[in-house]
């Protein structure tokens, strides 16, 4: 069994839950045509500018979210309090550029948290450390101006020193006057010829900080700084194994889409199934990590249907199946044909991703299994064991009516 790395923030709450919400909300809600909308189209502040004026979320509701995220089996909640556009979801005293002055007129980051954290969701907070509307962020290689015919005359003036003066004001407030906070997920380090890194950042002061206001608190990897991240945050691909850094294995995050984009989508036709959706889910826990998956609610405030379908599949799944999830890994033992195993102690969970006629062969360590039986439904499974120490298990023609069927096997002590 790999044992993470010790991490410097508290994660023995992380590796338990195992499944969290990111929650992608800002102005590029209005063009729903991906959150880098202002870069892709390399926008000016002034082509940007009417979704500021016209932000107006009426159907806001983030008690409904929260409900959503809980049945879902979600443990923990990553919301965007500033994506890269630069606008703040809460009453930031250090900008204008924010919820508040817009037609809302609210705080949604205090209404998010109350709501989750009233149903028992940790809470975390995703920061940009790129920002494309503040006037000291520098015009470089990915900005929205990068192309600007008078990119030169655009940086005269800009100080790095000042945003980051900003930055350390604004983390500030989200750490401490939103009560505990125990994620804080920065975004993101880019370093080298026209990019960004730590000493851009001053990626250790902000740490020093978050650390100070926060003891307990997760920082993610993204600050350029490798040895010090407590969580790595694969994103948009599965890991095949246990995610490991500098030959160490290390607690770890992925984060995933149900569609592509994080931020509202409105075109985008590339939703996972609910197939994909299960075992994505499966395939993180079976490699040691966490997933943490990607909502992004309207301009009206909303998760849209599909949305709220896709989160259906998993409250469905997790009824039944949460136990083979919460506070197991990856398992010691090898997984059978087309199966992903995770384990908790003497608990082992088989997760049938191809369902075969009819037997389930679990090679190796048949005289451990005590018992099995499905997860769903609790029905007993039968099995022999021969003289090479195979478990035969059988299983009925007709894979029941759930994505990847579990089978629960309780081992006897080693
Ligand atoms: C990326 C993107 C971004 C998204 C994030 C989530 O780095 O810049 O839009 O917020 O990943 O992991």
């Amino acid at each position: 069994m790999y044992q993470p790395k010790p991490t410097k923030g508290k994660t023995d709450w992380f590796v338990q839950d195992r499944f969290g919400m990111f929650i992608h909300w800002g102005l590029y809600a209005l063009p729903a045509r991906h959150e880098w909308v202002k870069q892709r189209e390399e926008m000016t502040d002034e082509q940007y500018a009417p979704y500021f004026k016209y932000f107006n979320p009426v159907r806001f509701d983030p008690d409904r979210w929260a409900d959503l995220a809980a049945a879902a089996g979600m443990k923990y909640m990553v919301i965007t309090s500033k994506h890269h556009d630069g606008f703040c979801l809460w009453d930031s005293q250090y900008t204008d550029y924010k919820a508040t002055n817009t037609p809302w007129g609210g705080d949604l980051l205090k209404e998010v948290v109350r709501a989750f954290r009233e149903r028992g969701l940790k809470v975390g907070f995703y920061y940009s450390l790129i920002d494309w509307h503040h006037p000291d962020f520098p015009v470089d290689r990915i900005h929205a101006q990068r192309n600007h015919p008078e990119r030169a005359r655009l940086n005269e003036g800009r100080e790095m020193s000042r945003y980051r003066d900003y930055m350390k004001n604004q983390v500030r407030e989200l750490l401490t006057n939103y009560g505990k906070i125990d994620v804080i997920w920065y975004d993101f380090s880019y370093p080298g010829e026209g990019g960004k890194g730590r000493d851009d950042w001053d990626s250790e002061g902000l740490e020093a900080l978050s650390r100070s206001l926060q003891p307990d608190i997760i920082i993610n990897n993204r600050l350029d700084l490798p040895s010090s991240a407590d969580i790595y945050t694969p994103e948009q691909f599965q890991p095949r194994g246990w995610v490991h850094v500098d030959g160490e294995p290390v607690v770890w995050e992925t984060c995933q889409t149900f569609s592509g984009s994080w931020g509202y989508h409105r075109d985008e036709a590339t939703w996972k199934s609910p197939g994909q959706l299960i075992r994505m889910l499966v395939n993180t826990v079976a490699t040691g990590g966490n997933l943490l998956m990607n909502v992004g609610p309207t301009a009206r405030g909303e998760l849209d249907m599909r949305a709220e379908a896709a989160l259906g599949v998993y409250r469905d799944w997790m009824s039944q199946h949460g136990e083979a999830i919460y506070g197991c890994t990856a398992s010691v033992h090898k997984a059978p044909q087309d199966c992903r195993l995770t384990q908790n102690g003497d608990r082992l969970y088989a997760h049938i991703f191809a369902y075969p006629f009819k037997h389930l062969h679990i090679d190796g360590f048949g005289d451990r299994i005590d018992y099995a039986e499905f997860l769903h439904d609790g029905s007993e499974i039968h099995f022999s064991v021969d003289e090479e120490n195979t478990a035969r298990l059988e299983l009925p023609v007709v894979q029941p009516p759930v994505e990847a069927p579990v089978v629960k096997l309780y081992l006897k002590p080693a």
